[in-house]
């Protein structure tokens, strides 16, 4: 794993997104994993702008959404497919059929979850999946004793995940009780996984996710197992790393950072 840590949101943010641009130059046809969360709004921000002032070509792009709620439509304003239109793929030349996302009011969800997992075994696997981290270090919304080799599924939301998404509904009770989230081995088949994390209020578990022990609990920590993870952080979200004199000095230093410094 390899942390970097920029001196803003606004830095950390566009440093994820010129990571994404460049996997996206070198391989049109991407296949990109895609989260939702306050925290992505700024690298849906600069990608736009990207396509927007750049060129940067979506047309061939293919992506894969980590989870959606039970329940919520797509037309539902509080759907992640919903987010997603709104924040990047009405914005950009993506073609949306190849845009997926967990239907989360399929009629069956296991074999909802099962068709999904199929469909990103039939575009080829995740070449580039971009994570969030809630508050109690889920990843998608695999909550506390999510198994580290769990697949797409249904699992039930915790109430500090609830609470936290609140903000997004009219009030606690309007948020969904259960999502559709790839799992945590779905995630890590990925070919490489990009994490963004910003703001005081992540320190503390960024900080277990990086360098703390590998626990269910804590499905972030399961990316200690990943050959190929990068976990962008701002100075609020590094505030209670031990070892970012270290992470800061790889980044200043190792040719593979350059044209990022
Ligand atoms: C939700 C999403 C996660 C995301 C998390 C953090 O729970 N399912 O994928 O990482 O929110 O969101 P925020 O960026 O708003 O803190």
């Amino acid at each position: 794993m390899e942390a970097i840590v920029q001196p803003t949101a606004a830095a950390a943010a566009d440093l994820v997104a010129r990571l994404i641009a460049h996997e996206l130059r070198a391989n049109p046809s991407l296949v990109l994993g895609l989260a939702t969360g306050r925290t992505m709004e700024a690298v849906y921000q600069c990608l736009t702008r990207m396509h927007r002032d750049e060129n940067l070509d979506f047309s061939l792009c293919r992506t894969f959404n980590l989870d959606e709620y039970v329940g919520l439509s797509g037309s539902d304003p509080h759907s992640y497919r919903h987010y997603m239109n709104q924040h990047l793929f009405l914005r950009v030349n993506i073609d949306v059929r190849n845009t997926h996302l967990p239907n989360g009011c399929a009629a069956d969800l296991d074999a909802e979850c099962v068709r999904y997992e199929q469909a990103i075994a039939r575009a080829g696997g995740i070449d580039l999946q971009l994570l969030g981290i809630g508050r109690a270090g889920h990843l998608g919304f695999n909550e506390p004793l999510s198994a580290l080799r769990s697949r797409t599924r249904v699992k039930a939301l915790s109430p500090v995940t609830r609470e936290q998404n609140a903000l997004m509904f009219d009030s606690l009770e309007h948020v969904p009780t259960r999502a559709i989230t790839m799992g945590v081995g779905t995630i890590l088949e990925c070919r490489r996984c990009l994490l963004l994390a910003t703001g005081a209020e992540k320190a503390a578990i960024v900080a277990r996710a990086v360098e703390g022990p590998i626990t269910s609990m804590v499905s972030a920590t399961a990316l200690q197992l990943h050959p190929r993870c990068t976990v962008v952080v701002d100075e609020d979200a590094a505030g209670n790393l031990t070892e970012s004199d270290y992470y800061r000095w790889i980044f200043a230093n190792e040719p593979e950072w350059e044209e990022y410094r």
